[in-house]
């Protein structure tokens, strides 16, 4: 549609007014002006509608609204009524499935978001809603739109009511690609996954020159509010892209996994996995070091259950004591929580049972079974955790499992202690089949803590008589892990559905994922829980 626009067409015919509808579209879709898209390609961005056409399947955008105006007359606003204002928005397929879409468009208005960008968003959000779809959000934004006042706060208003009446029916992913300043950082907060472009987006409530007049604080905006801060710091991002190009690819790859809503069966790829045990899968009964405090990477043993060893982890940079992610076994998805004994030693923290904890109950929402691979010694002790609400904030995870209805695989790997050993998972918090490896220790505390305790008389005599201190509490510690640790003890009341070779995992998890392809269960009727929050 880029042929002559510049006569004028007769209004009176078929063909003028065609002629008419082609020049109004040439015109929309070309409203930012040359020297504003470059403005925006220099600084490493694309514009809204470059990202679209690259988010979605080749040729499948269809726009919506692309002709609305904004009607605002104050600071001589009339003046400049570009059609499609700051916003654009439709719908498309990626992966040959239907999602909506909304690009904020900083080239007009800095994507500021007066009313009809507003209006325009929340058609769209609409839309998703009703048909069941994944809605994803493209930020570029000043914010509010300054000229419009409170209309344009209304507005969010509207679209933050409907983020939270969306949550749990359709998946939602902001991509943030510029500035979301004040407020309206919480919309995306709102939705399911917060996608960051590396240097060139930002995420403030109070930006930079407020803070240094409020609290005298000096802070750059990058450090404030950028990728790196939302994704290893505030845990605000799901992911830190390193460029624009990477975000989309990730939503892409994260699609690839989510039904399109929590009525919608989930997506199936085709994969017939071995059921026999193989040599790569005895590579797994070599893993657990014989000493219980030297670490490993359990993504080693994600990417050896899942098909083609592809996992798609989400806030990697975010408490990594706790890993979570998603994977497909048999070619269906799952969502994947471990402890990873390389950080903190798997230890968990406020941060990790916040992370995981949000992870579980998407999975829940979306009825993606969940399998929990457990290594965790304990719970951070400290003030500081205590004090910053471990209590409160730590019973989190215990909720979100304990209200998850979606099938639950649970595998313990090795530690499995205390109160951390009921949260990751345990079978009396509601999880389906619980498996052991014979490496597992399950106790209420780890056997070093334990000797002090139980053994104190012990230790003082061999104190006395000047015995190897070290060594007794060694051998007790070991007497102790073996005696009650045991997963056998576990195993024999029915607490663990069975112990297994680390090799057999792989076949198990698929076995016992098959036998729960059916699970049906739900919750006593209730409007809504109570959280600790
Ligand atoms: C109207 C805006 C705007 C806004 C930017 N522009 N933000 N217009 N309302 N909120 C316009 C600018 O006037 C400019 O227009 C164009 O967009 C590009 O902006 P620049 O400032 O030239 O770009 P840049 O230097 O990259 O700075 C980007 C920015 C800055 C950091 C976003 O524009 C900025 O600080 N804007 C205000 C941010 C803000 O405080 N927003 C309100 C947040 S409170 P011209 O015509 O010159 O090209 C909020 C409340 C939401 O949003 C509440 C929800 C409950």
């Amino acid at each position: 549609m880029s042929e002559d626009v510049t006569t004028q067409p007769d209004m009176y015919t078929t063909a003028g007014k065609l002629a008419d509808l082609k020049n109004r579209y040439h015109e929309a879709v070309t409203a930012s002006g040359e020297a504003a898209i470059e403005k925006q390609h220099k600084r490493g961005k694309k514009t809204a509608r470059e990202r679209i056409e690259q988010l979605l399947d080749h040729g499948s955008f269809v726009e919506i609204d692309e002709f609305v105006r904004h009607r605002t007359h104050a600071f001589g606003m009339e003046k400049s009524r570009p059609y499609g204002d700051a916003v654009v928005t439709g719908t498309g397929t990626i992966h040959g499935r239907q999602v909506a879409v909304y690009a904020q468009d900083f080239t007009i208005f800095g994507g500021s978001l007066g009313e009809v960008a507003g209006e325009k968003i929340i058609k769209v959000m609409d839309l998703a809603l009703k048909t069941g779809v994944p809605i994803i959000g493209m930020l570029d934004s000043g914010g509010a739109r300054i000229q419009e006042g409170v209309v344009a706060l209304g507005k969010y208003g509207e679209i933050f009511r409907r983020n939270t009446a969306a949550s749990g029916v359709i998946p939602q992913i902001s991509i943030i690609m510029g500035p979301a300043a004040g407020g309206a950082v919480y919309s995306p907060a709102l939705t399911d996954f917060v996608i960051m472009v590396d240097k060139t987006s930002q995420m403030f409530v109070t930006g930079p020159d407020v803070i240094k007049t409020v609290t005298g604080e000096d802070v750059g905006m990058e450090e404030l509010g950028g990728a790196l801060t939302h994704n290893s710091i505030s845990g605000v991002s799901h992911y830190l892209a390193s460029d624009e190009d990477d975000a989309l690819d990730y939503a892409r790859a994260l699609l690839s996994f989510l039904p399109q809503n929590n009525l919608a069966e989930l997506p199936e790829y085709d994969s017939t996995p071995e059921l026999e045990i193989t040599d790569a899968d005895r590579k797994l009964n070599t893993l657990i070091p014989d000493s219980p405090n030297q670490p490993y990477d359990v993504h080693t043993v994600i990417e050896h259950l899942v098909d083609d060893g592809e996992f798609l982890e989400t806030q990697p940079l975010y408490a990594p004591n706790i890993v979570v992610g998603f994977a497909r076994i048999e070619g269906r998805s799952v969502g994947i929580v471990a402890n990873q004994p390389n950080s903190m030693a798997g230890t968990l923290n406020i941060e990790a049972g916040e992370k995981a904890s949000r992870f579980v109950r998407f999975c829940d929402a979306f009825s993606i079974p969940i399998l929990t691979l457990v290594d965790v010694p304990g719970y951070l002790p400290g003030t500081d955790q205590e004090w910053t609400g471990v209590i409160r904030r730590g019973a989190k995870l215990l909720y979100a499992y304990a209200e998850a209805t979606v099938p639950l695989v649970t595998v313990i790997l090795r530690k499995a202690y205390g109160g951390a050993y009921i949260v990751m998972g345990s079978k009396q918090l509601g999880a389906d089949i619980n498996l052991a490896w014979p490496t597992a220790e399950i106790a209420v505390m780890g056997g070093q803590g334990a000797v002090n305790i139980l053994y104190r008389g012990e230790i003082k005599r061999a104190e006395e008589a000047g015995e190897d201190v070290a060594a007794v509490r060694t051998k007790l510690a070991n007497e102790y892990t073996y005696n009650v640790a045991s997963p056998f003890l576990a195993a024999e009341r029915g607490e663990l559905d069975g112990v297994i070779e680390p090799a057999a995992t792989r076949v198990s998890v698929i076995k016992a994922l098959r036998a729960l392809k059916t699970k049906r269960a739900s919750l006593p009727p209730k409007k809504h829980g109570n959280i600790p929050l």
